[in-house]
């Protein structure tokens, strides 16, 4: 992307100068990890590197690093260069033999009433069952595997037994479509398959095997299917590619070795959407990811021993890599994976879940918040709540009202609310509050220790106080993904070419006088719908799969509940014309294209789409003649039907 054709910046921040400032309580400080955040920060960055180094101190490595970081190849940076570790061995195996592998590693229930526990020592062992049935499969370092699963403990499993045995796993959320998991499967070239025959959400079955299948046809490297029976009824099974979960496993010797992994070693792939329809396969590492993900985890959530974690993210999603499974086994505590949707079949069937488990800190999204906050105080009982005592929010901005919603009602003006800005390529948090600095409602506060956060314009000069710029990182960080997957130039053109010198988030932000961060949104062709990025040309590509569409063009909407919404400009093919019947069928196509979560919810038919002279649809126009602004010089649009 280049940044002379980026958007004007001109946001006005009505809401920037009357947030008061909410400190945080005498009780909770007097518990913190880090009472004298101000000095700790400013301590890290002074001398990042050290600061880095006494982080990866807190994990256990094979062998120890030569050289802390590496950047004589730019922008593919290196870290803890020569450092032997495996992620594995900090999240399960150093904790064997000592006093947590008696403790609870996962709970898990669904929303169909099913419930399960895993003490680590458990997990352990189903890891290496697993690890071991992957071997005989024949995976082994370095080989792709693809995880199509729904957030239930086999998830995680799978994800640890790749990760011990060195190969990458990559997980695609089971809400996306076939087509949209072929796309991933070719792009990764994955030897084999993890799914599920079935998975739950809100009391409906979804039959992920014949998802899977239909992903399948016509590929010629995934040589396994692994199919974890979690429904009842009997399942398709191909012959010589499908083997059931149980059978492979039941057999397997219960200990497996760990494989001794470079620092620089892949871990996993995981695909995002950007600006181009073909979604880009970030890939993160053994030992600098362990590290940004450990160590942001223990300090902007003020860890415990004690805690019991719960991060409603799904698994397809890097939160649901990092935070619900990677860091909370690294700090050896407990974390919840819930497969379904926490406000069904009640919208409280989050706060009693919390009560029953005794969760002490809630991890989730300003979309989920507002959803939970339409439905009416009652739902909110605080004899549910007791046990809360900090608050998570991910994903987007979380508007104020929805953050004095949260710090009231759910956490009782007692929990802290740690606002985490960060994104599938960082790995970890970038700008999130330390606990027990004064909080302001809407703002992800500041950069963590260690990371450099500026607001900039295109030439890469500090934009002055309560100016809206790009937000860039400034130096590197042991978490920041490695490359795109087989791209190494898409990776350096997209995030080190636009402002040279910096990382190049794709977002816009705001600095207030007391040097806060406002987030407001990205400055790409990229959504956020219910917290999930999806591109505007993936949409668009999934629109034109239908036979009456000629042409489209997808942009983003506020929307009071999702955040953005999506909405279409279609131009149909001679000899079809717009009714409701057919926008309905378009609609269905985009389902079957994408998965549920991309649907766009408004279409509007148009004779023609607003173009450069290069042909370029002109998206910023239609968001403009959306707002209800006049349109000048642009063919077609003009014309409605
Ligand atoms: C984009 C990254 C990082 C985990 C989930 C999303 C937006 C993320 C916040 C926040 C404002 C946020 C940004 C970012 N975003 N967290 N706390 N405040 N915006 O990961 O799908 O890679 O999306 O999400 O626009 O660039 P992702």
């Amino acid at each position: 992307m280049d940044a002379s054709n980026l958007p004007k910046l001109e946001i006005k921040n009505a809401y920037l100068h009357n947030q008061k400032a909410y400190k945080p309580t005498a009780s909770f400080v007097k518990k913190a990890n880090v009472k004298q955040w101000n000095a700790f920060r400013e301590k890290a960055n002074k001398d990042p590197l050290a600061y880095w180094e006494k982080a990866a101190k807190d994990l256990f490595w094979y062998m120890p690093w030569q050289k802390v970081f590496d950047d004589s190849e730019k922008p593919f940076y290196k870290w803890f260069v020569d450092g032997k570790t495996n992620i594995v061995a900090n999240c399960l195996d150093r904790h064997i033999g000592t006093e947590v592998e008696n403790k609870t590693a996962i709970i898990w229930e669904s929303d169909s009433g099913l419930k399960r526990k895993l003490t680590y020592k458990q997990l352990f062992y189903e890891v290496n069952k697993l690890a071991n049935g992957l071997k005989q499969l024949r995976i082994g370092k370095g080989d792709r595997v693809a995880i199509y699963l729904q957030n239930i403990p086999e998830a995680a499993i799978a994800m640890l037994a790749c990760a011990k045995i060195g190969a990458i796993h990559s997980v695609t959320y089971a809400g996306f479509a076939a087509s949209a998991l072929r796309k991933r499967i070719d792009d990764e070239g994955a030897k084999i398959l993890i799914t599920s025959d079935v998975g739950y959400r809100r009391d409906k079955e979804l039959d992920m095997k014949h998802i899977v299948d239909e992903a399948l046809q016509g590929n010629r490297t995934v040589q396994n299917v692994i199919v974890v029976q979690h429904g009842k009824k009997p399942v398709n099974m191909k012959k010589n590619r499908d083997v059931f979960y149980e059978a492979l496993v039941q057999p397997q010797p219960k200990y497996c070795d760990t494989e001794m992994m470079d620092a620089e070693d892949p871990l996993f792939i995981l695909f995002n959407s950007g600006t181009v329809e073909r979604p880009k396969a970030t890939v993160h590492v053994h030992g600098g990811y362990a590290v940004g993900v450990n160590q942001s985890f223990k300090l902007a959530f003020d860890i415990k021993d004690t805690d019991v974690f719960w991060s409603t993210a799904d698994p397809g999603w890097i939160t649901g890599h990092s935070y619900t499974i990677y860091a909370p086994l690294m700090a050896g505590i407990t974390t919840i994976m819930y497969e379904g949707v926490p406000d069904f079949p009640r919208p409280d069937k989050i706060w009693r879940l919390i009560n029953k488990y005794g969760v002490t800190i809630l991890y989730t999204a300003p979309t989920f918040i507002r959803a939970l906050m339409a439905q009416g105080d009652k739902w909110v009982k605080p004899e549910l709540l007791k046990s809360l005592r900090l608050l998570g929010s991910v994903g987007e901005p979380i508007n104020p009202e929805a953050w004095k919603w949260y710090y009231t009602k759910v956490g009782r003006k007692k929990c802290p609310i740690i606002d985490t800005w960060w994104q599938t390529e960082t790995g970890s948090f970038m700008i999130a509050p330390q606990p027990t600095m004064p909080l302001k409602p809407g703002s992800a506060t500041m950069a963590m220790p260690g990371i450099e956060a500026a607001v900039v314009d295109k030439k890469g000069r500090k934009m002055p106080v309560n100016k809206s710029g790009f937000l860039v990182i400034k130096k590197p960080w042991p978490s920041m993904m490695r490359t795109i997957w087989g791209e190494p130039q898409r990776f350096k053109e997209l995030y080190f070419e636009p402002i040279p010198g910096y990382y190049f988030t794709g977002d816009l932000a705001v600095r207030d006088k007391d040097g806060y961060l406002w987030m407001q949104g990205r400055t790409d062709d990229v959504l956020k719908i219910a917290g999930h990025r999806i591109g505007t040309a993936e949409i668009e590509a999934a629109v034109t799969a239908h036979k009456s569409v000629a042409e489209a063009a997808v942009i983003g909407k506020p929307h009071k509940i999702k955040g953005e919404s999506a909405k279409a400009f279609v131009v149909l093919k001679d000899g079809f014309s717009p009714d409701e019947k057919l926008e309905k069928d378009i609609k269905k196509t985009i389902r079957k294209q994408l998965g549920p979560i991309a649907v766009t919810d408004e279409i509007e038919f148009v004779k023609g789409l607003p173009k450069t002279r290069s042909g370029k649809v002109m998206r910023r126009l239609l968001k403009d003649h959306e707002a209800g602004k006049p349109l000048k010089n642009t063919t077609g649009l003009t014309e409605r039907h």
